[in-house]
């Protein structure tokens, strides 16, 4: 037996029977679009978060555009994001009519830093997208200290915990993913954006839905990006596990610690003061390529995430004309998620060492 990539029905198992409650309970209201659940829900997750403000939307990627919009970025105006990360951070971008500027990350915690932003920023800079990679947490506080707003991207970072609090509490808003393998996922898409302002609050909510208040008169050209009652209902339910569950992805990280395989692969570093909820557990290792061979060879779950770093996808090359990323470059190469889950074993981290041994140089 060997050890899938990630283990999404494991922990849902305890949660069957109320799942099944949650969702008749939306068949006998018959409310299914902004009713209840999602008011509750949003008071529920910011509550969590430490956020003043939930606004729940369609998915994680409208989540970053109408963010966008509604911190006020629009045609003309920059925003820094990361090169290293799932392609939508930077596709959401060029529908508000702003454009993507790329920066470099820390090559040993994936994530953008005070430093590698400044060096991307112009005075046409509007925001800068801090993405909270495979659950590790972006330095938000020095990124605001260069003077600009910033938007966390926690699509991978539910359950992580840092000094100052917790992602979605961190920048001037902060938007997040509900796809199923997500740390808190829904039975199909859904996202959020979370924010201290009330005013960002309330034009996300009105650019969720065509851009209108009373859906009568319209303001502004919006979205039909809504989450649905049937996803809330379910994301209520978990809602209150994902501390457990985050715990679990710690453990499973310690396991891997413990066992010894940073003797053979280099092992995520958390940044200063954080306890990343692992979303993805990534290690690097000079030869991916061997140890991706190794890895498949034992029947062990392992994936190059993001190969081809976003900045050099065919879309996004007009804006990156001239961009060198170095350490970007390097995590591209050099990295491999390896399995990940709240209920990883000991004994299943002592299977992906004795593979990753074997692919030692
Ligand atoms: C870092 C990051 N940003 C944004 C997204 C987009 O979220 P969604 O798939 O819900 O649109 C994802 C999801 O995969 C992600 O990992």
């Amino acid at each position: 037996m060997g050890v899938p990539l990630f283990d999404t029905s494991t922990p849902l198992i305890a949660l069957r029977a109320e799942l099944r409650r949650a969702i008749e309970g939306v068949l006998e209201s018959e409310r299914y679009i902004l009713g209840p659940e999602v008011s509750a829900f949003e008071q529920e997750f910011a509550a969590y978060c430490g956020a003043a403000h939930a606004v729940g939307v369609a998915n994680g990627t409208e989540a970053i555009t109408i963010a966008l919009r509604a911190m006020g970025v629009g045609p003309g105006d920059e925003v820094v994001v990361p090169s290293f990360t799932f392609y939508a951070s930077a596709e959401a971008i060029p529908p508000t009519g702003a454009t993507p500027v790329f920066c470099d990350i820390d090559p040993d915690t994936y994530c953008v830093t005070a430093e590698t932003v400044r060096a991307a920023l112009s005075p046409r800079t509007k925001a800068v997208i801090a993405v909270h990679l495979f659950g590790n947490l972006a330095p938000v506080a020095e990124i605001e200290a260069l003077g600009v707003p910033v938007l966390e991207d926690a699509a991978q970072a539910a359950g992580s915990t840092g000094t100052a609090g917790r992602p979605g509490a961190l920048g001037t808003a902060a938007t997040f993913s509900f796809f199923p393998s997500k740390n808190l996922g829904c039975f199909g898409d859904g996202g959020a954006i979370t924010t201290r302002e009330q005013e960002i609050a309330e034009r996300a909510r009105t650019l969720r839905f065509h851009g209108s208040r009373d859906k009568v008169t319209y303001e502004q050209v919006g979205y039909n990006s809504r989450l649905d009652e049937l996803q809330a209902a379910i994301l209520r339910v978990q809602l209150p596990h994902l501390d457990a569950l985050a715990d679990g992805r710690r453990r499973a990280g310690r396991h891997y610690e413990e066992a010894g395989l940073g003797e053979f692969v280099k092992l995520p570093t958390p940044t200063a003061g954080t306890a990343p909820a692992w979303h993805l557990y990534v290690v690097g290792h000079p030869q991916a390529e061997r140890l991706e061979a190794a890895l498949a060879a034992a029947d062990i779950g392992h994936k190059p995430y993001y190969r081809t770093p976003v900045h050099r996808q065919a879309p996004m090359r007009r804006w990156a004309q001239g961009v060198e990323l170095p350490a970007t470059e390097h995590a591209a190469s050099t990295h491999l998620a390896i399995p990940m889950s709240p209920v990883l074993t000991r004994e299943q981290a002592e299977q992906v060492l004795a593979a990753a041994r074997s692919a030692a140089i």
